[in-house]
């Protein structure tokens, strides 16, 4: 969501005449888009901040936005004090106001909704891969999560917005979609007739587009995954065979006090029908360890249920109290040394996992999507439909790279894999 965000912001300042610079030294302003969700994210940007303040020329304006904006307010002033914007993820389209009157301190940190998806102006090309944001915000409330708070409650865009977005983003460059939201799948919009939308519709309205060739969305709720949305992965060859549905703990127990209420049979239904639907599909997962009161036992059991998924490609974190949120007041919060041993100990897991799957695809021939050059220049960085990185020999003959291209994998590891183009 942020990388979608900091586009629109750097196509917005392209508009107004602006370009890019890796220099801060040379920056006429610098933007932070910013995440809360942990502790140390938030800590980064205010040293990053400090340095910059320290690096850029003295007329530079520069600020914050996104999530950290939301939950520091004007405590970011008081924090760094020639600070000149401080801007919530649903107003950064306010940001041309302070270019327009410097001398002002500019703070909005309001959830004003959809508003921003309108003012800004639409990109004139897209990345091969475009990010089609269809909702916002989170009505699940997880005890541990700051997103229902920076983000506010959930609201989803009209279908004709989102069907808008995802033409345009096909007719200036894109070859895959990316559905995005907080709840992604919690997608819903009833139109003035009465008529329901669902994220499958999106889904099959994409799938129409003759240039779009790949197509996913991310981040899903595991109640949320309807018949509807399991049906599209038998019918729709377009949808990538990967889907990202965090579980988080495999502790029922843990599942509650998190206010994830779904029985853990439910989710391992839903995987269990998505097999049926897509026998070569596979699931990521975030893992939170060190929630509040999990036991030795309760952690047990999430590396329990990675085991039985196989996950690949997930993320683990140690649980970081957040403000605003529940499970911050929690009274039998989990020691720092213990989080950490169990975070080793589930990463170690996951990337085993990783391993095993990457070396499975040894000899196998998938249709990549070409993401660009490496930094020698000499290989292509292509993404399988897993979402693994691919890297490809630079062909001799300098033709230009294909954007899709069968390749055929030679080799892997635990982080990448090697791969010929199939004549
Ligand atoms: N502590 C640790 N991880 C968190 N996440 C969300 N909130 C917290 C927190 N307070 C993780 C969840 C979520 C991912 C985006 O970040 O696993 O899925
Ligand atoms: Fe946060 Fe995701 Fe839970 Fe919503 S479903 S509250 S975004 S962790």
């Amino acid at each position: 969501m942020n990388v979608y965000d900091s586009w629109r912001i750097a196509t917005m300042l392209e508009h107004r005449g602006m370009s890019r610079t890796d220099k801060v030294s040379e920056a006429d302003i610098i933007i932070l888009n910013t995440c809360a969700v942990r502790a140390k994210a938030t800590d980064k940007v205010f040293s990053a901040l400090g340095r910059i303040r320290r690096a850029k020329k003295p007329s530079a304006l520069f600020g914050i936005v996104g999530c950290v904006a939301r939950e520091s307010g004007s405590n970011a002033f008081r924090r760094i004090p020639d600070l000149n914007f401080v801007l919530g993820p649903q107003s950064y389209h306010k940001l041309p106001q302070i270019l327009d009157n410097p001398d002002a301190k500019l703070l909005n940190i309001d959830l004003g909704g959809l508003e921003k998806f309108d003012e800004l102006p639409q990109m004139e090309k897209s990345p091969t891969v475009a990010y089609i944001p269809i909702q916002e915000g989170c009505d699940h409330v997880c005890t541990y999560c700051i997103v229902p708070y920076t983000r506010g409650r959930e609201i989803s865009r009209s279908f004709n917005d989102c069907v808008r977005d995802t033409i345009h983003a096909a007719n200036t460059g894109a070859v895959e979609i990316c559905f995005l939201g907080q709840n992604v799948n919690g997608y819903k919009y009833t139109d003035e007739t009465g008529h329901l939308y669902k994220l499958s519709d999106l889904i099959r309205e994409a799938a129409k587009i003759e240039s779009v060739k790949r197509i996913r969305f991310t981040s899903s709720y595991p109640t949320e995954m309807t018949d509807d949305l399991i049906d599209m992965f038998a019918t729709e060859p377009k949808l990538l065979p990967f889907l990202n549905m965090p579980i988080q703990s495999g502790s029922q127990n843990v599942l509650k006090r998190m206010n994830r209420p779904y029985a853990l049979e439910l989710y391992t239904d839903i995987i269990r029908k998505l097999r049926i639907a897509r026998p070569d599909i596979q699931i990521s997962s975030d893992f939170i360890v060190g929630f509040p009161g999990e036991s030795d036992e309760d952690f047990e059991q999430t590396m329990q249920i990675a085991e039985q998924i196989k996950y690949i490609n997930s993320y683990s974190f140690k649980y970081s109290p957040r403000p605003h949120t529940a499970a911050a007041l929690m009274t039998d919060q989990i020691p720092e040394n213990i989080k950490a041993k169990r975070l080793a100990k589930l990463d170690t897991y996951l990337n085993e996992l990783q391993r095993e799957f990457n070396i499975g695809c040894v000899n196998k021939t998938m249709q990549c999507l070409l993401e660009g050059p490496d930094k020698t220049g000499k290989h292509l960085i292509y993404r399988t439909p897993y979402m693994q990185q691919c890297i490809v020999e630079q062909t001799s003959d300098n033709a230009p790279a294909p954007i899709l291209a069968d390749i055929c994998i030679t080799a892997a590891n635990k982080a990448s894999l090697r791969g010929k183009f199939v004549k």
